[in-house]
């Protein structure tokens, strides 16, 4: 039978994502809009803007999909959305639309989860993982570590007891006076820094559980940013020298990228599992990859990771996550 098509919306936090995927998992056409610049002068997400936002795009976004794709709505065979996790009236802007275009199409609506897009994002690179495998998921919102049996069957061995692997990159950045989204510019700088220079935790590294805990390390960087700056209250006018700043941002991804690494592989050994796949937004950091790569090579582990522009929130990990589960189970159309 000829392959089904699955029109999928991703509307969680602050990109507008849309893509057409077909049951054999090919992406036919894909579209972004990353409110980002919208958000920066204020430092971080503001929801009612986001939700706003989304309602703006999702039209023109599908319409550039059909167009990419030279598909016509009536081509669609089902239409997917993020149900959750998220912020409630972004999601509530998704799933509204979604939701009134299938029934207007008289099509079903395959609901998917955020995490779960963003799991099986690894399995549209060239190079593709099969199952089993132990999954890192490192996101703004999120970490865990899951062993993945198969498609659907997801179990967690263990998350972040508080501030996501992104949000502590996020929040540490906007302490020592970097743009939002602090991630990318937070490891940008670190690249210039020297990663010994401060001794800083890692937290839970010696746990024997694979949760993790970021918040610790992030007061540990704003004590030492205080120190340097030379004031005993934490402020928002805290001057660093260009150099100390690098150190700090090298010395703080060090420290967390070295907890996710030996969490990751331990988990990995534990669930005897051959395959490690990384996924979500911190997946894109460069040093992660780097050493996480090095770490699982030494004990025959091969990495998976997303690529960069699919690291971050999309619509083709949603679209091709429903087209999986449409493929497994066709009495999705009925
Ligand atoms: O997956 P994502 O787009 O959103 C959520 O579902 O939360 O991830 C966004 C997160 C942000 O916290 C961002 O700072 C982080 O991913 N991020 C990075 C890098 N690129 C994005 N963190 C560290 N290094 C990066 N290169
Ligand atoms: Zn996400």
């Amino acid at each position: 039978a000829a392959p089904q098509l699955v029109l999928g919306f991703e509307s969680s936090c602050d990109e507008t994502g849309v893509a057409l995927c077909t049951t054999e998992g090919t992406i036919l056409g894909q579209a972004l809009h990353s409110q980002i610049a919208m958000h920066k002068d204020y430092g971080g997400v503001v929801p009612e803007l986001a939700s706003r936002d989304h309602i703006r795009r999702l039209i023109p976004l599908m319409n550039q999909v059909l167009a990419q794709s030279g598909k016509t709505l009536q081509d669609v065979d089902a239409i997917a959305v993020t149900t959750g996790p998220g912020l409630p009236g972004a999601l509530m802007a998704g799933t509204a639309f979604a939701t009134s275009l299938a029934m207007g199409l008289g099509k079903p609506v395959i609901p998917v989860h955020h995490l779960e897009g963003h799991l099986l994002s690894p399995l549209l690179s060239a190079t593709s993982p099969e199952f089993p495998f132990t999954a890192l998921l490192v996101s703004g919102g999120h970490s865990q570590l899951m062993a993945v049996q198969t498609l659907g069957q997801y179990t967690l061995l263990g998350e972040t007891l508080d501030d996501a692997a992104g949000e502590a990159f996020d929040k540490t950045a906007k302490m020592i006076g970097l743009p939002y989204p602090g991630g990318p510019a937070l490891s940008a700088l670190a690249e210039r820094g020297d990663p010994t220079r401060f001794k800083l935790p890692r937290p839970m590294l010696h746990s024997g559980d694979f949760n993790f805990s970021f918040s610790g390390l992030k007061t540990a960087v704003l004590t030492t940013a205080m120190k340097l700056a030379g004031v005993a209250q934490p402020s928002e006018t805290m001057v660093l020298n260009p150099q100390d700043k690098a150190d700090l941002c090298a010395s703080f991804q060090a420290a967390i990228v070295d907890v996710l690494v030996k969490k990751s592989i331990a988990a990995t050994r534990e669930s005897q599992h051959q395959r490690l796949v990384v996924a979500g937004g911190v997946g894109a950091n460069r040093l992660l990859r780097t050493q996480l790569t090095e770490a699982a090579s030494k004990r025959g582990i091969q990495v998976y990771f997303p690529e960069l522009s699919l690291c971050t929130d999309n619509g083709a990990m949603i679209a091709f996550a429903a087209a999986l589960r449409l493929k497994a189970n066709p009495k999705l159309l009925n």
